[in-house]
């Protein structure tokens, strides 16, 4: 499964890329009016650090005018993937821009028939919003697993982004459900590395290294 991070902070980012396992960043207009950026200007500067798919999101209303922008945006950097929300509106702005051969990251997913649907209009990714089901209450791991199984079943080339990932153990069960990614925030992907006993075992290795003479 590979790794993206969910945030629109440079040194977040610069901090996961340099740990070398970073793949790919998401972003959505909360996580960069956070940062009080133009959303262009940081989506190119995360394009400098992490070489791989950057997802930036439309928020147009029509189709006409979302194909617009999702081709505006598209064209900021050959690594850009666009989020649009999932809807009636969302299925068919997918459809024509994806036959144009812009890459989807399709949002706002919380359901596997969401999921079939945006990936028979040609999205490359979609993203069921896990963190945001366990809130209402709901199974976000078992829907990851439903559109798993219904994109193999079909043969169908959409990958499942695990999101809004709120703890280690989601990245964990989003990878048993067969998830291709999981786009994680920062505090999360730097809490996957730690474990207590790692630290532990680390002060005993090194006292007890201290007692010979280091090689
Ligand atoms: O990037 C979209 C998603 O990961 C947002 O997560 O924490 O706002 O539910 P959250």
């Amino acid at each position: 499964m590979r790794i993206f991070m969910d945030t629109a902070n440079i040194d977040e980012i610069r901090r996961g890329a340099a740990m070398g396992v970073v793949d790919g960043v998401t972003t959505n207009p909360t996580l960069v009016a956070k940062e009080g950026v133009e959303y262009r200007d940081r989506v190119l500067e995360i394009c400098d650090v992490v070489d791989g798919p950057i997802s930036a999101e439309c928020v147009s209303t029509t189709v006409d005018a979302l194909v617009e922008e999702a081709r505006r945006v598209a064209a900021w950097h050959p690594n850009v993937v666009v989020k649009i929300p999932i809807g009636e509106v969302g299925l068919q702005a997918i459809r024509r821009v994806s036959a144009e051969g812009i890459k989807v990251n399709t949002t706002l997913v919380f359901s596997a028939n969401q999921a079939l649907l945006a990936a028979r209009a040609g999205a490359t990714y979609v993203s069921p919003f896990i963190g945001r089901l366990q809130d209402a209450g709901q199974d976000g791991i078992e829907v990851i697993r439903e559109i798993v199984a219904i994109l193999e079943t079909y043969h169908l080339p959409t990958q499942v982004l695990a999101a809004s990932i709120r703890g280690p153990r989601d990245v964990t069960e989003s990878a048993l459900a067969g998830a291709h990614i999981a786009t994680v925030p920062p505090a999360v992907l730097f809490q996957m590395v730690h474990h207590p006993l790692t630290d532990v075992g680390i002060q005993r290795f090194l006292a007890d290294a201290a007692k010979y003479t280091p090689v």
